[in-house]
């Protein structure tokens, strides 16, 4: 069944349309709206409600009686968590105290909550047992313990999950890739084993899953079959030495998102996956995915304006008022983002698309054909609503910039004030 295709983006005459709504009237009206109410003007950050119900509607549809614990990291605007956590198969799957707040706060109940990370601080897994959220996903034995700790000072048990290293090989970025043995991430076997002779006879820790998470940007399905098969067999393993079954399996995230489709919505074969898998694990299992890209890349925007143009020899440079402190993927992994003008002109030439902060890296395209641009031309850099806002950061002294929503009934609203300087600077001495 096929329950896609949009175009995201379209160019209608010579101007450009997002997801069938035209951006030549809806960026001026955003910017009028932030110069309205908060005297601002530069980039932002826009996003389609209506986008991001399509794509959780993809994976309820797509991977049937399976759970989703949406990877916070990926976008954490609370606006957004809100709408994802109002979907019953949604949880949240966070990574520090600070999102496991954002969760709370957005309405995802405790029990739909599961905390992951390699180095969890002491407040942080005291948050989560106080607040008694669906498991801590533990990585080390040295964790392990010191939840055991806590636990019994609460006079509770801790729900736990072990993450474990399959040792699978994905083709992926080398910056985020995760599921092979030198990685940082899971238990070794060796671990794994110890892991279950202290779960064994411990009475103040709950073994509730196992999970797995081999990497981000993946398109092929084979290393989840191989994922699948590995926490089977350890899971079979887990049972038998414990003697109840385990709640869930958590296959992690990763699905890939195709930055370069413009025309059609980016998909991951998630029918694929779902007739792979099955079959696999005993029928008592609950099976959870931990998508995060695959549902907040397509979501948003970064728009941006030309300030100034320059010529080089065989090119031109462009100097947006966006800069790689709002989004730093092309920088830190080489990632490709369309970059569309929003009106559309008769020739094309090539340009360095670059930002204002000083240095070199900041470039979200080098080279690339375009029509040709004039100063104030509008922009959109495409498939942005996932590791875009949330890795921002204040360089150059830059605050971050507001982030604004597009309803499903067509109502504009800012969902994220522009940070003042002010602001920015309040917590220094000075
Ligand atoms: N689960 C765990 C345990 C993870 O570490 C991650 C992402 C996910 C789920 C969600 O993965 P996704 O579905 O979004 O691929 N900043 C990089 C991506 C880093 C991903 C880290 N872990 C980027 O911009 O490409």
């Amino acid at each position: 069944m096929l329950f896609y295709f949009y175009p995201m983006f379209r160019y209608q005459g010579d101007t450009l349309f997002w997801n069938g709504v035209p951006l030549v009237e809806l960026l001026p009206r955003a910017a009028a709206l932030l110069r309205e109410e908060y005297s601002y003007s530069g980039a932002f950050w826009l996003y389609q409600q209506a986008i991001l119900e399509r794509r959780l509607q993809l994976l309820e549809q797509g991977l049937p009686g399976c759970r989703f614990y949406y990877s916070v990291k990926s976008q954490s605007n609370l606006a957004l968590l809100r709408l994802i956590a109002a979907h019953p198969r949604f949880g949240a799957d966070v990574v520090s105290g600070g999102e496991l707040v954002r969760a709370l706060r957005s309405g995802f109940p405790p029990e739909k909550i599961v905390f992951a990370g390699v180095g969890k601080t002491e407040e942080e897994i005291q948050l989560a047992l106080a607040q008694r959220i669906r498991s801590l996903h533990v990585e080390s034995i040295a964790e392990l313990e010191e939840i055991a700790k806590f636990a019994k000072e609460r006079k509770m048990a801790a729900a736990v999950s072990l993450r474990l290293n399959p040792d699978v090989e994905v083709d992926t970025h080398r910056h985020i890739t995760t599921g092979k043995e030198e990685n940082k991430f899971g238990l070794s076997e060796q671990d794994f084993h110890e892991a279950l002779a202290i779960l064994k006879d411990n009475a103040y820790l709950e073994l509730v899953g196992l999970q797995a998470h081999i990497g981000s940007q993946i398109f092929a399905i084979e290393p989840y079959v191989a994922t699948a098969r590995f926490l089977a067999s350890r899971q079979n393993e887990t049972e038998a030495t414990l003697g109840r079954p385990l709640q869930y399996i958590s296959l992690g995230g990763g699905f890939g998102v195709d930055y370069r489709a413009l025309d059609a919505e980016p998909g991951f074969d998630l029918a694929g996956l779902a007739q792979a898998i099955q079959g696999i694990f005993p029928t008592h299992t609950e099976i959870h995915f931990e998508p995060g890209r695959f549902i907040s890349a397509p979501i948003g925007i970064l728009a941006t304006r030309v300030r100034h143009l320059k010529t080089r020899t065989g090119k031109a440079i462009a100097i947006v008022d966006a800069a790689m402190n709002d989004l730093i993927r092309p920088m830190l992994y080489e990632a490709y983002h369309p970059i569309l003008p929003v009106v559309r002109r008769n020739h094309e030439r090539n340009y360095d698309i670059v930002g204002p902060v000083c240095e070199s890296t900041d470039t979200f395209a080098q080279s690339r054909v375009l029509s040709e641009l004039r100063e104030k031309d509008w922009l959109a850099i495409g498939y942005a609503g996932a590791y875009g806002s949330c890795m921002s950061s204040n360089f150059n002294s830059r605050p971050l910039i507001p982030e604004l929503l597009l309803d499903s009934l067509g109502r504009l609203q800012v969902v994220r004030r522009p940070q003042t300087l002010e602001h920015m600077l309040s917590l220094e001495l000075g």
